[in-house]
């Protein structure tokens, strides 16, 4: 593999290593059949920075931890999010916008996700994988077989609605987590049609995405209406979002700011966490000494018992499971960015308006800071080992100014949620086609995740 990194002042217009393609469609077949094969493929032949021509344009993949480092942190400002669809859905929200906007929202909305006020969540979040627990403790008695996909993405709609809106689950639940789905898998697919593609073709799943868009939106107002009603004082995220106000011009945020950033929180916090502790209880069963292993971490540590918000910081082989998960299987496997001016990475030319793509799933797997890449090993988490590893080289939430806001709030949820229900469950996958990661707007597993659950 090609790893040298050229200095920015040895950068010339050599072009960007990559392969030829197809004329017109360029790599975008093999690319579309099985994105991650084929990157991983063409990372080993082309090294940390490589050119893929898919379709019409050129993307640029950026992987060494060096370019990573200048993309997000050290030219951050050069790298804008262009998330046109879902910019459709999430407006002006956190995750998708730019510049002055996005700079007075984050700091509007990081006191939210403080340290101290997510040690205050902990005991909802705990409330809701006890609810959850109890389910299942119901029919596992006798053994059962369930999606664990599902079961985990409406723990985490559960948990992000009751701790950043105090939404309790309610019928409407299910119905709000199918529309958001719903209008999620449409916008994803817009990014592939064609544009020659009559748009009378897509009438019937513009018209789904409609449909969801309006109930979401009518929900997420009716929640606005309903607070300024009731008055704020929850403490919650969404106190936070109305009454906020610009230190300049003394405004309040406009409803239309609002429902982005609760569209946004909602997109943004639950597939990915659900996704990450679904992959958990799938490695978790097909390594079972590394099962065993937690599992002894957690007798020894809680005893069978909840953890409460000071344990979490004490299961390290917990958080090391966790941190291996999302190093095979990040969530977010690959992020996108438009160079605004010409830049230089790894000794290329970049030109402005060059399409720009980092893949944690791909820096996760460089040899040269991850040996023997594809073996799943917690270990590598261990303190000793991960000491002077590349800071750059593991990526889950990405770095610098637009690391997810909502990273300590998720490993909250994950470890509290590990050992509460593998302390009482044993969950092995059921008989058939073992499950694969399915790479769309986040890794997910390519069907239903069917785990024979039983009490421990
Ligand atoms: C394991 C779970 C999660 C993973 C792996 C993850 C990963 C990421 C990544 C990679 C980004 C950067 C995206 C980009 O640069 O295009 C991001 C951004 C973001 N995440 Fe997360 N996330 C997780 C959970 C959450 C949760 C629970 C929340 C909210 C409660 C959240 C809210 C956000 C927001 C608002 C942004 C945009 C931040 C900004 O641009 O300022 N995420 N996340």
């Amino acid at each position: 593999m090609s790893q040298h990194i050229a200095s920015p002042s040895t950068a010339s217009v050599r072009p960007i290593p990559g392969p030829k393609g197809y004329p017109f469609v360029g790599v975008a077949p093999q690319f579309l059949r099985d994105p991650l094969a084929f990157t991983v493929r063409a990372m080993h032949t082309y090294g940390g920075i490589m050119r893929l021509p898919i379709g019409p344009r050129n993307l640029v993949m950026v992987v060494h931890p060096d370019l990573l480092r200048r993309v997000l942190q050290e030219n951050v400002r050069n790298y804008a999010k262009n998330y046109a669809v879902i910019q459709e859905l999430l407006g002006n929200g956190l995750a998708t916008s730019n510049g002055e906007i996005w700079l007075r929202q984050r700091r509007l909305m990081q006191p939210a996700f403080h340290h101290r006020q997510i040690t205050m969540m902990v005991e909802l979040m705990a409330a809701e994988i006890a609810r959850l627990r109890e389910r299942w403790r119901a029919v596992a008695a006798s053994g059962v077989t369930l999606n664990l996909a599902e079961e985990m993405l409406a723990l985490a709609q559960a948990i992000i609605m009751r701790t950043m809106f105090s939404a309790e689950p309610s019928e409407d639940s299910a119905q709000i987590g199918t529309a958001f789905a719903v209008a999620m898998r449409v916008a994803e697919r817009k990014n592939y049609r064609p544009s020659w593609m009559p748009r009378r073709v897509y009438a019937q799943e513009d018209g789904r995405y409609n449909q969801a868009v309006a109930f979401l939106e009518q929900r997420v107002f009716a929640m606005i209406a309903e607070r300024r009603r009731a008055g704020s004082d929850r403490g919650d995220l969404l106190d936070m979002l109305l009454t906020a106000q610009d230190a300049e011009s003394g405004e309040y945020m406009s409803d239309q700011q609002i429902r982005d950033e609760v569209m946004t929180i909602y997109f943004a916090g639950h597939e990915t966490t659900a996704n990450v502790l679904t992959w958990t209880f799938v490695l978790l069963a097909r390594h079972p000494d590394v099962a065993q292993r937690l599992r002894a971490e957690y007798a020894e540590k809680l005893a069978g018992g909840d953890p409460g918000a000071a344990d979490l910081g004490q299961l390290t082989y917990g958080r090391q499971v966790l941190d291996e998960v999302m190093r095979l299987l990040p969530p977010a496997w690959m992020v996108t960015r438009v160079a605004v001016q010409d830049d230089q990475l790894g000794g290329y030319h970049i030109p402005a308006g060059s399409r720009i793509a980092l893949s944690p799933y791909l820096t996760h797997r460089m040899a040269e800071f991850w040996p023997d890449p594809e073996r799943f090993d917690p270990n590598r988490h261990s303190p000793e080992l991960a000491a002077g590893r590349h800071k750059f080289a593991y990526v889950p939430f990405i770095l610098g100014p637009r690391k997810c806001i909502g990273d300590a709030f998720a490993l909250t949820e994950m470890q509290l949620a590990l050992p509460m229900l593998l302390q009482h469950f044993i969950l092995t996958e059921a008989p058939g086609e073992p499950v694969q990661p399915m790479p769309q707007g986040t890794l997910r597993p390519s069907g239903p995740v069917m785990m024979e659950i039983r009490q421990a």
